[in-house]
């Protein structure tokens, strides 16, 4: 039996993280135009009816997250997991650092990386300040404050958008007649680790990998990591184009936050070698913005985050369909779904004796759970 005050207290404390969220960069916008002509720094005009709308995808998926917990997907204290220590050094950081990324937004520079950097060993659409960061994807100092600002960006809720993935991936890897024990796991550009920390908590008993192009971010996973009870998660510095793995390995594989980043070309490898590496029967869940058709009102939205952020790959991820990818690189069952800001493709790896009735007639999620679909 649930105790209703925990929930009031999710709820409670997700509205709390929202409020700072927003003050936060309400007070960060009007501090950049010191630095910045407010031409430069144009926030859009948001109707009241475009934010109100984002406001109700917010509490939707507040409400999933809790539901999914409840129904016991994962546990309920993952949703109270906060490590204050941590915020309590990272968030001055975030201030002091602010203004050394309106000075790279004010003179357009996205490509200022430390002397130390070894610019071989990275592809050159890697090699940028994505949202004018410092130092891009590669230092330490980049790993730290990356998952707050994350956070902020996404009002508090860059976790539980996170969590829509532990839901589709818990079915596919205890699907079957005999469930793979332990199913393999990878999380394709894991970052700083927080979406294989939460799948280590729904799936204990599966083997985990993480795979990242930042020595830097793989680090702090490593941290992070560390700190969980259960077999290590394998780490891996790699290029998700060329994944560094035999054929018909993984159960399952994730990424989240990747795509929008990457340079179309890059896209359909990453899915590629993912179809390469999943075994048949396999399911590979991508994490992603939401996009253009999905939500036409918040379009500008979108418009305005592609200008005012370094993200140079975002404005034709926005239209691109990569439905239509994963299907070109043989899944089948695309199963697609959004949340909040952020949208999910749940694609599956057929059996090599599948036939197209077979195939057609199977169902990766349960029809209650399809019709939950926004
Ligand atoms: C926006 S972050 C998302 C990180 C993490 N998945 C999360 O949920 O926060 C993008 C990540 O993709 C990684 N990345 C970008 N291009 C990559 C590539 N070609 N191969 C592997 N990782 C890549 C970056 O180093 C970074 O950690």
């Amino acid at each position: 039996m649930v105790n209703p005050l925990a929930e009031l207290a999710y709820q409670g404390w997700q509205q709390t993280k929202n409020a700072l969220s927003l003050t936060h960069k309400s007070l960060a916008y009007q501090l950049s135009t010191l630095f910045i002509d407010r031409e430069k720094t144009s926030t859009p005009t948001i109707d009241p009816q475009v934010l109100s709308i984002i406001q109700q995808r917010l509490e939707a998926l507040l409400n999933v997250d809790w539901e999914e917990a409840n129904l016991g997907v994962y546990p309920i204290e993952l949703l109270f997991e906060e490590d204050w220590q941590d915020f309590l050094w990272t968030y001055p950081q975030i201030w002091l650092d602010l203004p050394l990324t309106w000075q790279r937004k004010s003179r357009k520079q996205s490509h200022v990386f430390s002397s130390e950097v070894d610019r071989s060993a990275y592809p050159k659409y890697y090699l940028q300040n994505f949202h004018y960061q410092t130092d891009g994807y590669l230092s330490d100092r980049s790993a730290e404050l990356y998952d707050l600002q994350v956070d902020i960006l996404f009002n508090g809720a860059a976790d539980a958008m996170r969590r829509r993935i532990l839901a589709p991936l818990k079915q596919a890897v205890s699907h079957g007649e005999t469930p793979p024990k332990p199913a393999k796991i990878l999380d394709v550009a894991c970052g700083t680790g927080r979406t294989l920390k939460f799948i280590r908590q729904t799936c204990p008993q599966a083997s985990l990998y993480g795979l990242d192009l930042s020595p830097y971010y793989l680090r702090k996973a490593n941290r992070l990591l560390s700190k969980i009870p259960g077999e290590l998660p394998q780490l891996l510095q790699a290029n998700g184009e060329t994944l560094p793995y035999v054929d018909n390995y993984f159960h399952g594989i994730t990424s989240v936050f990747l795509f929008h980043e990457l340079p179309y070309k890059a896209r359909q490898r990453v899915i590629n070698e993912c179809f390469r590496v999943l075994k048949p029967g396999g399911t590979l869940i991508i994490c992603d913005s939401i996009q253009k058709d999905d939500s036409p009102e918040i379009t500008p939205v979108l418009n305005w985050f592609a200008q005012t952020f370094h993200e140079p790959y975002y404005q034709h991820y926005l239209s691109d369909d990569l439905g239509d990818r994963l299907q070109k690189a043989g899944f089948t069952e695309v199963k697609i779904k959004t949340h909040y800001l952020s949208k999910y493709w749940v694609a599956r790896k057929p059996e090599p004796c599948q036939t197209e009735g077979e195939r057609a007639g199977k169902f990766l999620f349960s029809p209650e759970t399809v019709s939950r679909a926004s």
